[in-house]
């Protein structure tokens, strides 16, 4: 098809039969990616889940996120590696603002390998903070690795940062 009548992957709310294609992203996605029971807790705990899917390629990419008391909390962004780099982590890192903004929640919280230098860079482009380290959250190849805390306020008027 002419990539200019190509349609653009749309975002719809992740479901249980989407888990095939998610895991099978994830695992390439991470070297310690979430399992199939992570995903399937998240949906049964209404957690905020959506896909994007393009009209070819089915499932490319999802987010992750948690409502708290006045916060959204991301839990997790993945775009499939062959997909990275065109503007998709993006659009969702966007819709994750969009909830936030639709449920009048104040700030979006994350957190981030410190290693993963692309993501954080990508955040901080968005006006996220580093706020804070979790020492040790995450595993890595014979020792833990520690998380970088990342905080945006959300505003109608446009993201800001908060320092
Ligand atoms: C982090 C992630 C979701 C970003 O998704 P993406 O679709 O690549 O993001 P985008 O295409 O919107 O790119 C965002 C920016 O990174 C740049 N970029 C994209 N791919 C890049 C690469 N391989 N190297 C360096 N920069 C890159 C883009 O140019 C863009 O820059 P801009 O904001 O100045 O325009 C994706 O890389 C991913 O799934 N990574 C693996 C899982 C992960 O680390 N998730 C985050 C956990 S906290």
């Amino acid at each position: 098809m002419n990539a200019l009548l190509q349609p653009p992957p749309w975002r719809r709310a992740m479901a249980l039969h989407d888990l095939d294609a998610v895991l099978a992203i994830e695992v390439r996605a991470y070297g310690w990616p979430w399992s199939r029971g992570n995903f399937i807790d998240t949906l049964a705990a209404g957690h905020v889940a959506e896909v994007l899917e393009d009209r070819e390629a089915g499932v490319i990419g999802y987010f992750v996120a948690m409502t708290g008391v006045g916060e959204l909390h991301l839990l997790n962004v993945t775009v499939a590696p062959e997909w990275q780099g065109q503007g998709h982590g993006s659009a969702l890192l966007e819709a994750a603002v969009a909830h936030g903004l639709e449920r009048g929640l104040a700030e979006l919280w994350l957190e981030v390998r410190e290693s993963n230098h692309h993501a954080r860079a990508l955040y901080a482009r968005r006006g996220f903070a580093e706020v804070g380290l979790r020492r040790g959250y995450y595993p890595a190849a014979g020792r833990r690795e520690d998380a970088v805390v990342m905080r945006l306020a959300l505003t109608e008027g446009g993201p800001h940062a908060l320092v």
